[in-house]
């Protein structure tokens, strides 16, 4: 299936408009036609002009310099907070294919580094001024250096000190939320299920790579507590809008990971039978696909654009009836009320 093959054109010079240093992008015209592509040349160096007067050179104050070989390139400092469960160890590994970017894990995951104020500043210190080596970590070519965060992991707590730091220190937000509550609370149950079951010849796992293994950990059925269920979806929710009111001066941008899933491209493939409409589900099929929605990340981390993969396979798929051990319960509770659109969406 050629479509899906990694032959396809990694960087995608069309998005010149979307990159950030415009005349480093080489410009390969199809040999086609001269006339079209003479034309679509001077198009992108007209739109590339106008790119770099109007957005670069707002944005350069912004930037610090790195070290070595890309001393001149600027870097942008990001952070996706995000919620347990809303997709965004997928979106981190989609962030860290592309080669100009280091997101170093959950890093306030561990308890010692979110103790107190000061060791929060400490970590993130370390982080920005290029002191953190992970696996993540690529080399001083990163254009966009962050990690992600939980909004649990004392960011709401602390969020005075932290908004501070990040204005001062120019560190740019990403939220990720997961518009479907009620699918998010069945994955946080059943991850936290796994911890002790261990599903998986004895090994927890909270992402998976592989259909088998997804079929595994969704096999257990979790019961939702219906007495709560109302106030613990008001609580997520309360959140989600805590979050955004207090992070609300900082520069960020709002994702919601059901965009991430659907909003996928429409690609038009040629071969020798002619042109084929393909339509992808971004998560199934694994990095085979080019999710619109990341390019606005890519264009708001001020880096060129990719297309970007990952290879970890969503674990709870189809009606959420089919995944919940109490559903007639969880139905009655929600009918009629806010949180009834949840029963029903797919994702
Ligand atoms: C923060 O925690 C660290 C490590 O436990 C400790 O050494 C430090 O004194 C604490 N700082 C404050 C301001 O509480
Ligand atoms: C991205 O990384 C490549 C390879 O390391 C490097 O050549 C390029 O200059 C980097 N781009 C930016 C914008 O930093
Ligand atoms: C568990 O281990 C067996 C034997 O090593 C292997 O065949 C099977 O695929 C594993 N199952 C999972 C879910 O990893
Ligand atoms: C953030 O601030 C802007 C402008 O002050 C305001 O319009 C918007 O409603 C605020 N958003 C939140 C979530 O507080
Ligand atoms: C998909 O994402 C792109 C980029 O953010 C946006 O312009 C477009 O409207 C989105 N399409 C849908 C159907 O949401
Ligand atoms: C949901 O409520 C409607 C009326 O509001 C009712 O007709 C329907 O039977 C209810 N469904 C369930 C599963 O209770």
């Amino acid at each position: 299936m050629g479509f899906f093959s990694s032959k396809m054109p990694k960087q995608d010079s069309s998005f010149c408009l979307l990159a950030l240093d415009c005349d480093t992008l080489i410009i390969k015209p199809p040999k086609k036609s001269p006339l079209f592509s003479r034309t679509i040349a001077l198009w992108f160096a007209m739109m590339c002009g106008v790119y770099i007067y109007g957005t670069c050179l707002k944005h350069v104050g912004t930037f610090t310099k790195l070290r070595g070989e890309c001393a001149s390139n600027p870097v942008r400092f990001f952070a996706i907070l995000s919620m347990q469960r809303s997709g965004s160890g997928w979106f981190e590994t989609l962030l860290n294919s592309h080669i100009n970017v280091s997101s170093n894990g959950e890093i306030f995951s561990v308890i010692d580094r979110r103790k107190n104020v000061s060791t929060i500043m400490q970590t993130l210190e370390k982080v920005y001024n290029l002191d953190w080596f992970t696996s993540a970590s690529k080399n001083e070519c990163s254009a966009a250096i962050g990690f992600k965060w939980m909004l649990n992991q004392g960011l709401i707590e602390h969020h005075r000190e932290i908004v501070e730091y990040f204005n001062r220190r120019d560190v740019s937000a990403i939220f990720l939320f997961r518009r479907n509550l009620l699918r998010r609370m069945v994955s946080v149950l059943a991850n936290s299920y796994d911890r002790y079951a261990k599903l998986l010849n004895g090994t927890h796992k909270s992402h998976v790579h592989s259909e088998q293994e997804a079929a595994a950990l969704s096999s257990y059925k979790p019961i939702i507590n219906s007495k709560s269920l109302i106030s613990d979806l008001k609580e997520a929710e309360m959140a989600v809008v805590r979050a955004l009111e207090y992070f609300n001066s900082t520069r960020h941008m709002v994702l919601y990971y059901e965009d991430l899933v659907t909003n996928r491209t429409v690609r038009l493939v040629t071969n020798f039978h002619g042109m084929f409409i393909v339509f992808l589900d971004c998560f199934a099929l694994r990095g085979s696909c080019r999710i619109e929605k990341l390019k606005d990340v890519q264009e708001f981390l001020g880096l060129p654009l990719m297309e970007l993969t990952s290879g970890q396979v969503k674990i709870h798929k189809g009606p959420l009836s089919n995944l919940v051990n109490n559903w007639d319960d969880v139905d009655k509770t929600l009918n009629g009320t806010k949180y009834e659109r949840f029963l029903h969406a797919d994702y």
